[in-house]
């Protein structure tokens, strides 16, 4: 972002939230229908953390991690991610690589790396940007800001569904799990924490539909830019 842009508004609509709050989807659809572009910027941290185990280096290494982030030899092309060339759409999207993800974004030194690199992907077209800190770090002018959080048992319930697992028994409290464990890594972490900013609307989706979800920020976006 333009310094000397630093107290106007920009064209961001920026969507925090925890891990399986549907922010990604939500986020899309309010991009398409604003004919706006979109961030994905978990994806960034995701892709790093694959690099890494790719590299062989350890998700604890952060001079080395931070290193990756700085070059990650991505590109977004037609809904695909390519890391290297080799389509990792599926492959980031890993468990696993979620909690590698988790524990890199940490470190400061690889938050800063991304930086940069997440603010370029706004252009005249005006962005939507989902992730855990676009409202309090990347994008602080957004014109909007939008926390988007839901219960936990919901979102391990959607997740499960996702997967095509059983939203009861041993499987469905392994996702719980996994869902409460990243987000007390995700909000009590030291650098941008996972945490609603003063001016932004939350939005809580457990008893609401994607539409319903979407509805209600294109009539918030309505009354801003009233
Ligand atoms: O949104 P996601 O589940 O794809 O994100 C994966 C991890 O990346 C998440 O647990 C924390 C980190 N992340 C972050 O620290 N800041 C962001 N803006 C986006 C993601």
């Amino acid at each position: 972002m333009n310094s000397s842009l630093s107290h106007q508004s920009s064209k961001v609509i920026a969507i925090d939230g925890p891990s399986a709050s549907g922010k990604g989807t939500i986020a899309e659809r309010v991009a398409a229908i604003l004919h706006r572009d979109y961030l994905d910027s978990g994806a960034l941290y995701r892709l790093t953390a694959l690099y890494a185990q790719q590299s062989q280096i350890d998700w604890s290494n952060e001079a080395e991690i931070a290193s990756l982030a700085s070059a990650l030899p991505v590109q977004f092309s037609e809904g695909k991610i390519l890391l290297h060339q080799q389509d990792v759409t599926q492959a980031i999207r890993d468990e696993k690589i979620g909690m590698g993800a988790s524990q890199i974004a940490a470190f400061p030194s690889v938050r800063v790396a991304l930086l940069q690199r997440q603010r370029d992907f706004l252009t005249e077209r005006g962005l939507v940007a989902d992730g855990r800190d676009m409202a309090s770090v990347v994008f602080p002018d957004a014109e909007l800001k939008i926390f988007l959080t839901a219960s936990a048992q919901v979102r391990a319930k959607r997740r499960a569904l996702q997967l095509g697992l059983p939203t009861h028994g041993a499987s469905f409290e392994k996702i719980l799990n996994d869902i409460e464990k990243r987000d007390a890594a995700d909000q009590s972490r030291a650098v941008a924490p996972l945490k609603p900013v003063a001016d932004a609307y939350t939005l809580d989706t457990s008893a609401l539909n994607i539409q319903e979800s979407v509805q209600k920020i294109l009539n918030w976006y309505r009354i801003i830019k009233k």
